[in-house]
């Protein structure tokens, strides 16, 4: 038996993932696998380096850089590399792209896998609640109830601004945007808006949305979510230019990645009143530093990145990353590769 082990693909887990991925990967028989038995704190990179040396297969979160730090220190048998999350930011895809030249001679390269779809209800339905948080003002106004703010009924106290009648303005038109904007046209927006590199019709129709510039996406969106990935393209996008074409009644909210804000910008905006507010899942860093100039405002409302975070969607991200390991590791098509 422990001969028969012995031949089995060896896996890394960077993070004890949810249960149904560990099932999946241990009730298959197909691979043998060590786990950074946390949730609480990710590996420590030396330990990483050191336990990835000679796998054939990773499973990753978020948090860990797979660079080429990483992929000299995993070595040749490294064929299969599967995040459980659907964005990619933290692999660097050159470094993998080069993986594959490298190994041309025996024909195999590093196969990726990802998990888009299984969490765009869970992201829409938190990019609602973030939105609504912040434009109705609800963390303010649950700390004033509690802190004794709450004085008598006043008839501008708290006021915020409504969806209904609105211009909702989307950054990146994928999965996520039109989830989002399926679940706010019951609350009577006026107009979906979107930009991206190109216009995406079939998307668009979806959901009505009309494709606008970069610059009439700031100037008539009452609110504005961002939903596109972060790429060298798109960092930063959110800067002082966009906002400064914002109006001074919209609010802004980024579910996607910290990376797309210029913070510095963003606080300035906010601090000005240059825009009503942001509501915020993803920062730079993460945690965001509990010192950071943008607690300290009652405009913006900060998550610390729990748009994927109900247990079902965590289960099927983490059971999704363990299929796609495991098709790849046998060469098959992964349920959702990313191309290299
Ligand atoms: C992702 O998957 O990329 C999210 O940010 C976390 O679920």
């Amino acid at each position: 038996v422990q001969r028969e082990m012995s031949s089995l693909p060896r896996v890394y887990i960077t993070r004890q993932i949810p249960p149904e991925g560990l099932k999946i990967l241990s009730e298959s028989g197909q691979v043998q696998f060590d786990l950074w038995d946390s949730d609480d704190v990710p590996v420590p990179r030396k330990e990483l380096l050191q336990k990835v040396k000679g796998v054939d297969a990773l499973v990753c979160v978020l948090t860990e850089k797979i660079d080429a730090e990483l992929l000299d220190a995993a070595g040749p048998n490294l064929r299969v590399l599967s995040t459980m999350s659907v964005g990619f930011d933290h692999l660097s895809l050159e470094e993998l792209k080069k993986s594959i030249l490298l190994q041309l001679c025996v024909c195999v390269g590093i196969r990726v896998g990802y998990t888009p779809d299984v969490l765009t209800d869970s992201v829409a339905e938190l990019t609602v609640a973030l939105l609504l948080s912040t434009s109705r003002r609800l963390i303010e106004a649950t700390h004033e109830a509690k802190t004794g703010g709450w004085g008598t009924w006043r008839t501008l106290w708290l006021c915020g601004y409504e969806l209904a009648n609105s211009t909702v303005g989307i950054l990146g038109l994928g999965r996520i945007g039109v989830a989002i904007a399926e679940r706010l046209k019951p609350f009577k927006v006026k107009k979906f808006i979107y930009t991206d590199v190109a216009p995406r019709p079939e998307l668009a129709s979806l959901i009505d949305a009309e494709y606008v510039s970069m610059d009439e996406l700031a100037s008539q969106s009452d609110f504005l979510t961002v939903c596109c990935a972060l790429t060298p393209e798109t960092k930063d996008i959110c800067n002082k230019d966009l906002f400064s074409k914002m109006k001074n009644t919209s609010i802004f909210i980024n579910t996607s990645r910290g990376g797309v804000v210029h913070q510095e910008d963003l606080y300035e905006a906010l601090s000005s009143g240059q825009i009503a507010g942001a509501g915020l899942d993803v920062t730079v860093p993460e945690p965001l530093p509990i010192s950071h100039p943008l607690f300290t405002l009652n405009n913006c409302v900060i998550l610390p990145h729990i748009a994927s975070a109900s247990y079902s969607t965590r289960n099927a991200m983490s059971a999704l990353a363990a299929n796609n390991l495991l098709l790849g590791l046998k060469g098959q098509p992964m349920i959702k590769e990313l191309k290299l």
